[in-house]
């Protein structure tokens, strides 16, 4: 796992960037973190550096947002609100979790507890005291 430490959103979103613009087709970026951590500015990074222009916003209530104006689709699911892969499924995003020619970001990727997906970035985002946030992530693979 490679450990980032950022002290501001402006770092966060930073990474972002630079992990939106290594991101390739099938890539699952799969976010935990507490409340706060982080994970949504992470995301508005990951967007950034796909081209993506539309706005990010949590997608609690319509569970997946998909943004097509970037160099490759952009799926952004956030789980909060669903309690198991169960309610995943149940939900019809299980397909987000191998995304084909696109890329998935999961908020609260926790939540799932099947197999994990095949081309994984898993990302670990925890509170540090004030604006510092240690942030671990490992890249896929291939
Ligand atoms: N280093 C940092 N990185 C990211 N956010 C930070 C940092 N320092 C302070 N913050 C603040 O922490 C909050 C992070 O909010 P964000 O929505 O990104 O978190 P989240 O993990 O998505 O939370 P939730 O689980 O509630 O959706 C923002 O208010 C942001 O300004
Ligand atoms: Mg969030």
């Amino acid at each position: 796992m490679v450990t980032f430490i950022s002290h501001s959103p402006a770092e966060t979103t930073g990474l972002g960037e630079r992990l939106g613009k290594a991101a390739q087709p099938g890539w699952v970026f799969a976010l935990s973190g507490d409340l706060g951590a982080g994970k949504t500015h992470l995301v508005k990074g990951i967007a950034r550096g796909l081209g993506v222009f539309h706005r990010i916003q949590s997608p609690t209530f319509a569970l997946v947002q998909e943004h097509l104006d970037g160099r490759l689709p952009l799926y952004h699911l956030d789980l909060y609100r669903l309690r198991d892969s169960r309610d995943i499924c149940a939900a019809g995003l299980e397909r987000y979790l191998d995304p084909a020619d696109g890329v998935a970001v999961i908020e609260w990727f926790e939540r799932w507890d099947g197999p994990p997906p095949l081309r994984l970035c898993r990302i670990l985002l925890e509170h540090q005291g004030g604006d510092v946030r240690r942030i671990q992530y490992d890249l896929p693979r291939d």
